[in-house]
């Protein structure tokens, strides 16, 4: 008798034990036995639902009976009138090598075909789709995040042209760099730092923007999908709040129609930063957490037990009428030798249409179910103090103009949009204060003190409403 098989009746007879132990009686029988990655699944069917939590809460003392470092005790779409236990099967992985040993798998490209990215019980293929529209995956440090974005883009980029699929890669950690660097897909270099974040950001939506414009939806759909992705999105949205917040939003709410995706990693998402999104982001792909509560938080449901898996790459992936225990596949260095790269039509060049105020703007119209912030209001003469110098700081703002950050973020934008627009028409430097006032003042219907009643107020006026006019042009084409 081969190991496993051995295993497998070991694990069935401690079911059977423990059943007859707490009188769950009746025409219960082991109806399926599968092999995961690491663990190996035992489906009972229970011949009455009213026993099925009970059967759900022997896990634990099914584990020690068979001398099994864990089981999770789950009821799976498949088998809805079933309660499977997965048993960890014993095995580790080597930290220096990255390898398995004992009776664990360690999955790689050659196991799976496609779009697929891992595999769930009985080497069943589970293929990343588009479907929910956008993806997170999250999970502890080490829970295998990162390598699972890798394996999804790989598959991803082997199936899809670059006419079919552009990618915007935003990777504070560089783990993206030796896979992707020069991939025909890329629609802008991979970004690390916060301002080339912030810049890939801003393009992805201005391309939302763009589509949207040119009512390019339903049938008029472009044939080239956008997938958009934040690895490390916690320190992503930390850096670049007004930017990131607004994207995510944006093309969380909108991106679908437009054929936009999102594809976010990160720890925990759970702050306030992510609740204004997060309703968006229903692909979801969770690795090893600290505690049950954590499990219930990022798969939005009971029951998964993702504080119970084993980490590197042994996930949940939750969709949906979907919920499958799926090892992701390592991408193998071949895989990525025969992606498309370095078409000399396609060097890369950061994006040309820059309007990131249009990102902030943006997340203002999205219809948007989370429950929000109050917005900043903006005072003129405020806008008018970031003129003064090149750069107010953060610290400036708020000792010298009583300003908080995201106060701050929001007026230094305008100034930005406005010393732009200036800077466009030709207007001397020491013009701009007043008319900063002006312009803004005017937004709002207010009347600006300074200048009322004076020769100088009428030029003011009409040089300010050029200046408008200019702006609105800015706003829709870009500078
Ligand atoms: N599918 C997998 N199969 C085998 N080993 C894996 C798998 N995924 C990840 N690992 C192992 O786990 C290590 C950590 O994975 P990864 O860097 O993807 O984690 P992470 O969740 O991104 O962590 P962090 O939050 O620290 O960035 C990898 O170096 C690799 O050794
Ligand atoms: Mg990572």
């Amino acid at each position: 008798m081969s190991e496993i098989v051995q295993v497998a009746r070991k694990y069935a007879q401690s079911i059977q034990v423990l059943y007859d132990a707490r009188g769950i009686h009746g025409r219960h029988r082991v109806n399926r036995i599968a092999r995961g990655g690491r663990h190996m699944s035992v489906s009972v069917r229970i011949a009455s639902s009213i026993r099925r939590s009970d059967a759900l809460n022997l896990a634990p003392d099914i584990a020690l009976e068979a001398g099994c470092q864990n089981v999770m005790g789950v009821v799976t779409p498949d088998l809805p009138d079933h309660v499977t236990y997965q048993f960890q099967l014993p095995g580790y992985i080597d930290q220096e090598t990255g390898l398995s040993h004992g009776m664990w798998m360690t999955y790689t490209g050659k196991d799976v075909t496609g779009l697929g990215v891992g595999l769930a019980d009985n080497r069943r293929e589970v293929q990343f789709k588009f479907s929910p529209p956008h993806a997170g995956v999250f999970g502890s440090t080490g829970s295998g995040k990162s390598e699972t974005v890798r394996r999804i883009l790989t598959s991803l980029t082997k199936t899809y042209s670059p006419d079919e699929l552009g990618l915007i890669l935003c990777d504070p950690d560089h783990d993206f760099d030796d896979s992707f660097t020069g991939l025909d897909h890329l629609l802008a270099p991979i970004a690390h730092m916060p301002d080339e974040i912030e810049r890939n950001l801003t393009f992805g939506v201005n391309i939302l923007l763009q589509r949207r414009e040119q009512n390019l939806r339903g049938k008029n759909k472009p044939k080239q999908r956008v997938l958009v992705v934040l690895d490390e999105t916690a320190a992503i949205l930390e850096h670049s709040r007004e930017i990131a917040e607004g994207a995510l939003m944006m093309i969380g709410a909108e991106g679908l129609k437009y054929g936009i995706h999102l594809l976010i990693s990160t720890q925990k998402p759970v702050g306030d930063e992510f609740k204004r999104f997060m309703h968006h982001i229903l692909n979801r792909w969770v690795g090893l957490v600290d505690k049950a509560l954590t499990s219930v938080h990022l798969t939005g449901r009971g029951g998964m037990h993702c504080h119970q898996l084993t980490g590197y790459g042994d996930l949940m992936h939750v969709a949906a009428l979907v919920e499958e225990r799926v090892l992701i596949a390592l991408v193998d260095e071949k895989e990525l030798d025969i992606l498309p790269r370095g078409n000399p039509a396609r060097i890369e060049t950061p994006p040309a249409v820059l309007t990131p105020d249009r990102v902030i703007n943006a997340a203002a119209d999205v219809d948007d179910r989370g429950p929000g912030r109050p917005s900043v209001e903006i005072e003129p003469e405020l806008v008018a103090e970031y003129f003064r110098g090149p750069n107010v700081t953060e610290n400036e703002a708020r000792e010298r103009l009583d300003l908080k950050r995201r106060a701050h973020e929001v007026h230094r934008a305008w100034a930005v949009k406005l010393m732009k627009a200036f800077a466009a028409v030709g207007v001397m430097p020491v013009a701009i204060q007043p008319l900063a006032r002006y312009l803004v003042a005017d937004a709002r219907g207010q009347e600006v003190s300074g200048l009322v009643g004076t020769a100088l107020e009428p030029m003011y006026k009409s040089y300010a409403r050029q200046l408008g006019l200019e702006i609105q042009r800015v706003l829709k084409e870009g500078i």
